[in-house]
C-alpha cells in the first residue's frame, strides 16, 4: 500500500476514503506540523496532503525521492516550490472554485468594515468609551461612502469577478487590471497605474508568484488615489506592509482591510497591528464550515486520483502528465 501523509485532520467524508487505498498517517497535533516534523513524518511517503501553512521547498523534495504527488487544501500554492515539483514530475493539486463566493464575501466584509470604521467603532463601544462626554454627534465615526465609489480589482480571476458582482450590487463603479484580456460585463479593464490613480477602493485578487511579489510596492502605493482604501485577501507577500503602514499613518490612504500578511501568524512588530484604521483578520477568507468541507473534499479527490494512477482533477502543473 502507498504511504500517505496528511498534515492535519480534515473535515468532511471524502478524506476517509483515502484510508481504503493507502496507508494513511494523519498528524494529530497539537497545532500545526512543525517543519522538522514534516520532514520526519514524510519519510518514505508517496503522497502528501498538506495545508497552506506547510512549506514544501526544493530541499524537502530532494530529501523525499519516493514522493509522487502533493495535494494542498488551498487554492494558493505559493507555499510549494511548484517549479521544483514539476522538474521531478510531481503533480501539485489545489482547490479552486469552491472558495470563490466565500472569499469574495470576506473581501467585501473587510471593504465595508474599513470604509465604515466598524472594527474601530466596535472597540470604542466595547471598551466603554461611548459615554455622554463622547456622545453621538453629526461627525461621530464618519467614514467613507461605498455606493458611487470606484473599486479597482487587481486580478480578475474567479474571486475578482465575484467581488466585482458584489461591488456592482452596492452601486460601485468597477475597473480591473488583469494580466490577460478578459471580458466581464460592466467592468472596464485598465492598466495598473490607471487603476491605482482612479480607484477609491483597491482589492487584490492575484496569486502570489515571482511576478506578483511586492506588486503593490512603495511606488505603487504612492500612486494610489489620496484617501483610498486597500483590501487584501490574496497573499501578504503581494503588498509592501511597511510602505502601506507609512501611507496609512501619514493619512495618504484612508484605511485598509487586511486578511493576509507577509508572516503568519503576525508578529508584534508588524506595523499594521498598531494602526486604528486597519481592519485585521487572521487569514480567514475561505473560512466557512461548508467551504472548508468542500476544500477538503477536493484535496481528497486530487489525492484519490493520484493514488489510482490518474491525473488530478485540479492540478496546477498538468504539464507533468506530458
Ligand atoms: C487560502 O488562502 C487558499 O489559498 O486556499
Ligand atoms: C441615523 O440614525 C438617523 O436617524 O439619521
Amino acid at each position: 500500500m502507498e504511504k500517505l501523509l496528511i498534515t492535519h485532520q480534515l473535515p468532511g467524508e471524502r478524506v476517509k476514503q483515502l484510508a481504503q487505498t493507502s496507508d494513511v498517517n494523519v498528524w494529530m497535533g497539537p497545532g500545526l506540523l512543525p517543519a522538522q516534523a514534516l520532514a520526519e513524518e514524510l519519510q518514505g511517503s508517496t503522497g502528501l496532503v498538506c495545508l497552506l501553512t506547510d512549506r514544501i521547498d526544493e530541499a524537502l523534495l530532494d530529501s523525499m525521492p519516493a514522493l509522487k504527488f502533493i495535494s494542498s487544501m488551498s487554492v494558493g500554492v505559493d507555499h510549494i516550490d511548484v517549479a521544483a515539483a514539476t522538474q521531478r514530475g510531481i503533480p501539485v493539486g489545489h482547490t479552486p472554485g469552491v472558495l470563490v463566493e466565500t472569499t469574495a464575501d470576506a473581501t467585501f466584509g473587510l471593504l465595508l468594515a474599513a470604509a465604515r470604521r466598524m472594527a474601530e467603532a466596535d472597540r470604542f463601544v466595547r471598551q466603554g468609551s461611548w459615554r455622554a462626554e463622547n456622545a453621538w454627534s453629526p461627525d461621530f465615526f464618519t467614514g467613507k461612502d461605498v455606493a458611487g465609489a470606484t473599486l479597482g480589482i487587481v486580478g480578475l480571476g474567479d474571486i475578482g469577478r465575484a467581488v466585482a458582482r458584489r461591488a456592482q450590487g452596492f452601486g460601485m463603479d468597477v475597473v480591473a487590471w488583469n494580466r490577460s484580456a478578459v471580458d466581464v460585463p460592466g467592468v472596464s479593464l485598465v492598466d495598473l497605474g490607471t487603476l491605482l490613480g482612479r480607484s477609491d477602493f483597491v482589492s487584490i485578487h492575484v496569486a502570489l508568484t515571482a511576478d506578483t511579489a511586492e506588486l503593490i510596492n512603495a511606488e505603487r502605493i504612492a500612486a494610489m488615489k489620496p484617501g483610498a482604501v486597500l483590501v487584501n485577501t490574496a497573499r501578504g507577500g503581494i503588498v509592501d506592509e511597511q510602505a502601506l503602514a507609512q501611507a496609512l499613518s501619514a493619512g495618504d490612504l484612508y484605511a485598509a482591510g487586511i486578511d493576509v500578511f507577509g508572516r503568519e501568524p503576525v508578529e508584534d512588530d508588524n506595523p499594521l497591528l498598531h494602526l486604528p484604521n486597519v481592519v485585521l483578520t487572521p487569514h480567514i477568507g475561505s473560512a466557512t464550515a461548508q467551504t472548508r468541507i468542500e476544500m477538503a473534499d477536493l484535496a481528497a479527490g486530487n489525492a484519490l486520483a493520484a493514488l489510482a494512477g490518474e491525473a488530478m482533477p485540479h492540478c496546477v502543473n498538468p504539464e507533468v502528465y506530458g
